[in-house]
């Protein structure tokens, strides 16, 4: 499916062989000498999926790759790769996405990303480019989102490199080295969703340089070195990016002063709503310093990210805090360097009966006192994850279960350290608006058989525990449940609600029945030891639409395979939302490893019992077909009459030897008479009587000497028992003067048998006995058109050779016996 352009360079050649040697030669010196050139050669790079994603990134490439020219998205991060040629990325129009991150790029042609139109995203930092330059830009019209981060550029430069990018919604720059930033340096950015822009030591800027920029959804500035020396420069930029509803992050800030935070005035003219200090750290006066100066600011939401605190919580100097308008607190991974002292002078507490969130993440939390608890009265959101809760302090926390936090609705206690589902529910139980829980990535290794929730309780998350059974514990009002990367081999628990039912990362062997769950909508179990499911398990869920289950051991049967690939295709209701390559045959053996809807198998290997009873079958009727045909034809009969014929040939030739070797051939009958059995009365009580008596010789025939008798054979008195009844038939012939067919309906008719046996001896008159050999007697009269065609030897004996009718009178019988006589007597 994937097309790559192949590195040979050498395909004029083809062209020219017709040419003359020496051009020849001329040109493959010159292909020669291009080849060897070091540097010219790249590398191919396949590691593209079916979305037509190609990732090369940590391949330590030194030249862009050879990467199909229809990827859409193309890694090329953290390798060696120095240099971006004019014609490294010629042809991929259809791009959208290109990350050259954490390079060694220095130098990008002019022209080398001209041909990727459709380019969305760009992302450059962590290289060499120690200057940018316009022109690499001006046919990226469809770029949305461009990363320059920390490159060792010292300005943006001019003109600016921004101006053909009119639709960049995200943009990211600057850097250690980044010193200055002038008006029209960001020429052509009007609107924003996100800017960042890493300034920690910038020295120059002039006001007014990013304040063109409007609407701008999202602000992040590492303004480290202008906070501590130069807070004009600091309150120059605030002021440009400050807007109310512009949320506002400042990196790398390390406040020790009791000024330190004064820059913010500007911010807190525009009465901004939202401001994150990320990697913070911060004295006692520099604290007091931001409290005075938002104070009044109709502030909403607070975070601190990274925060070290210096000081011991005095914080007295902020005369008036007014911050009731804060209604979001998030606090992640704070640092207090002297805790003990701290908490004994920190009188600030209060603020949190303000927030409706409040967030403690990361935080080495252990308790919470059930007093501050009390204070906590306007919380919805409480987030207590990744601390080090356990089920006693959690009882202290939610004071043993009568717990103050009436209006919580929401309780993250995801990743501490309890153990007990009972302890917890009964902790929350009297949370009568909790509808959120999140006891992810604790210790819990059982459930028990009952346990006591909210009412409310709409979504549980109990995943990365040990749990390997569910019980009736898990509430009937669940809407979402996450118990994935559990021990779990068997879900049969009915759960009329459920929406989401998540379950990745167990070890189930099979979809759980679907009627349990007539409400599910979204289902994963990824990563189990499912081998396969169909059609029937997918039916038994009403609402399914959405179905994960990749990275299992999946047997390939037929079934499998094309239920799957349907899917994939988008048959049915149920959709299959993840990646198609994670899809992956487990066995058979030389299926293993094969992306499942990639994989063909054939017709056969699909209906094996189908394809070999239809081969037999047609074997089968073949043979039937050919056996009816043989016989309508007389096949058989043709054959033994070759045999008989070849035979026939054979003993006509051994006779001759013997004629010719001087043995006279005895001939010791007069007759051999063929006919069929039913004609046998006639034969023995007439002919046989008549033929071998003695006869007296008749009036006309006076001077005749009185005539020996005729010697017969019989088949029935004269064949040698033990031989062929062919050879017997052929010797008889040989050793008898002439052959007396007795011809009648029966003969023809009824007895094919030896009529057939018998017939062969008509092939014999083919050479030079001919026709006299035979006598051919009539016993009842026999029209020509009831003889088979296929006795035309009959026909043409019948027409050539005159026959003797036995009479149907008894008068002419004399007649006939003297005919007879006459006939076979005639060279006597
Ligand atoms: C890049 O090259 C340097 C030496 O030039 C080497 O030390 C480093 O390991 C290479 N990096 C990668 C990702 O190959
Ligand atoms: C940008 O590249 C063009 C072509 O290489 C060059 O002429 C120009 O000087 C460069 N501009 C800057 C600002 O480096
Ligand atoms: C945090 O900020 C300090 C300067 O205050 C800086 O040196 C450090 O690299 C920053 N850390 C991170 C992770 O950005
Ligand atoms: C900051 O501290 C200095 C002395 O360390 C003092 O002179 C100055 O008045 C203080 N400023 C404020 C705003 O408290
Ligand atoms: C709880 O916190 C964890 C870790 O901080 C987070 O991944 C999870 O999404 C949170 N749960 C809810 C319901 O917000
Ligand atoms: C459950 O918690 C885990 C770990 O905190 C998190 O990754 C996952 O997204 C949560 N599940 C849901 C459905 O929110």
């Amino acid at each position: 499916m994937l097309r790559y352009l192949k590195p040979i360079r050498t395909n004029s050649m083809e062209k020219m062989t017709s040419k003359d040697f020496t051009l020849l030669s001329i040109l493959l010196s010159l292909c020669w000498a291009q080849q060897s050139d070091p540097g010219s050669e790249r590398p191919p790079c396949d590691r593209c999926d079916l979305q037509l994603s190609c990732d090369c990134s940590h391949g330590g490439f030194t030249h862009v790759p050879m990467v199909t020219d229809l990827a859409l998205t193309l890694d090329l991060s953290f390798n060696n790769i120095s240099e971006v040629t004019e014609d490294d990325l010629t042809g991929h129009s259809r791009l959208k996405a290109l990350s050259l991150q954490g390079n060694r790029l220095a130098a990008i042609h002019p022209s080398a990303f001209d041909s990727l139109w459709s380019l969305e995203n760009l992302d450059l930092s962590n290289n060499q480019l120690k200057a940018l330059n316009h022109t690499w830009f001006r046919k990226l019209g469809a770029l949305q989102q461009l990363n320059l981060l920390n490159n060792p550029y010292r300005c943006l430069g001019s003109p600016s490199v921004f101006q053909s990018l009119s639709r960049v919604r995200r943009l990211r720059f600057g850097g250690p080295a980044l010193e200055e930033l002038m008006k029209g340096h960001l020429l052509g950015v009007t609107e924003l969703e996100e800017l960042t822009m890493h300034a920690n030591n910038i020295i120059r800027y002039e006001s007014g340089a990013l304040a063109d920029i409007w609407p701008l959804g999202h602000v992040t500035l590492s303004l480290h070195g202008p906070f501590l020396t130069n807070a004009a420069l600091a309150s120059a930029v605030l002021a440009d990016v400050s807007y109310p509803h512009t949320p506002l992050v400042l990196e790398d800030l390390y406040w020790m002063g009791n000024e330190s935070a004064r820059p913010l005035k500007e911010t807190a003219k525009k009465r901004i709503r939202s401001l994150t200090l990320r990697n913070f750290t911060a004295s006692d006066e520099a604290i007091v310093s931001l409290l005075n100066t938002m104070t009044g600011v109709p502030l909403m939401v607070v975070s601190l990210e990274g925060m070290t605190l210096t000081g011991e919580g005095r914080w007295e100097g902020a005369s008036s805090v007014d911050l009731k308008t804060i209604d979001e607190i998030y606090i992640r991974h704070p640092v207090v360097i002297d805790l003990f002292q701290f908490v004994e002078h920190s009188s600030y507490l209060f603020l949190l009966q303000y927030p409706s969130k409040v967030s403690f993440i990361n935080a080495e939390v252990f308790v919470i006192p059930c007093l501050t608890s009390f204070l906590l009265v306007n919380v919805h959101y409480l987030d207590l994850s990744n601390n080090l809760l356990t089920d006693l302090t959690l009882r202290e926390t939610l004071c043993h279960g009568c717990s103050p936090l009436k209006g919580l609705r929401v309780l993250n206690i995801s990743g501490n350290a309890l153990k007990s589902l009972s302890t917890v529910s009964h902790l929350v139980e009297k949370l009568s608006k909790l509808t959120h829980l999140d006891i992810s990535r604790n210790a819990y290794s059982s459930m028990p058989q009952h346990c006591s929730w909210p009412h409310t309780l709409r979504y549980l998350n109990i995943s990365r525990a040990t749990l390997s059974t569910v019980t009736q514990c898990l509430p009937k009002t669940l809407e979402v449940l996450d118990l994935s990367n559990n021990n779990l081999k068997s879900f049969l628990l009915f759960l009329p609600a459920l929406r989401e039912l998540y379950l990745s990362g167990n070890k189930f062997l099979r979809l759980p029945p679907g009627w349990l769950f007539p409400n599910l909508q979204t289902l994963t179990l990824q990563s189990n030891t499912l081998n396969t499911f169909g059609h029937s398990d997918i039916r038994s869920y009403e609402r399914l639409q959405s179905l994960q289950a990749g990275q299992n051991k999946f047997d390939c049967s037929c079934d499998f395979v094309d239920f799957l690939q349907s899917v994939f295709e988008g048959d049915g209701d149920v959709q299959l939302t993840d990646k198609e390559d994670i899809y992956v045959c487990d066995s058979p053996l030389y299926l293993q490893g094969e992306v499942v809807s990639q994989v063909s198998l054939s017709l056969y290997e699909c209906h094996q019992v189908l394809c070999v009873s239809v081969i037999c079958g047609v074997v089968l009727c073949v043979s039937t077909l050919a056996c009816v045909l043989l016989w309508y034809l007389h096949a058989i009969w043709y054959l033994k009459m070759t045999w008989a014929w070849l035979k026939a040939k054979r003993s006509s030739r051994r006779r001759q030897k013997r004629d010719q070797e001087g043995t006279e051939a005895r001939l010791s009958y007069d007759a051999f008479v063929s006919y069929s059995e039913r004609d046998a009365s006639w034969v023995e009580n007439l002919l046989v009587p008549e033929l071998e008596r003695t006869r007296e010789s008749s009036e006309d025939s006076m001077n005749a000497v009185s005539p020996r008798p005729l010697t017969l054979c019989l088949h029935k008195r004269d064949f040698l028992p033990g031989h062929w009844i062919m050879d017997n038939i052929m010797s008889a012939i040989e050793s008898s003067r002439r052959t007396i067919f007795i011809l009648s309906e029966n003969f023809v008719q009824s007895d094919w048998c030896r009529y057939e046996l018998d017939f062969s001896h008509f092939w014999l008159f083919d050479g030079n006995a001919g026709g006299e050999a035979a006598i051919l007697i009539l016993l009842e009269p026999l029209p020509k058109d009831n003889i088979p065609k296929r006795f035309y030897k009959l026909h043409k004996l019948m027409s050539s050779t005159t026959y003797l009718e036995w009479p149907q009178e008894e008068e002419k019988c004399e007649e006939f016996w003297e005919s007879l006589h006459k006939a076979l007597r005639i060279d006597d």
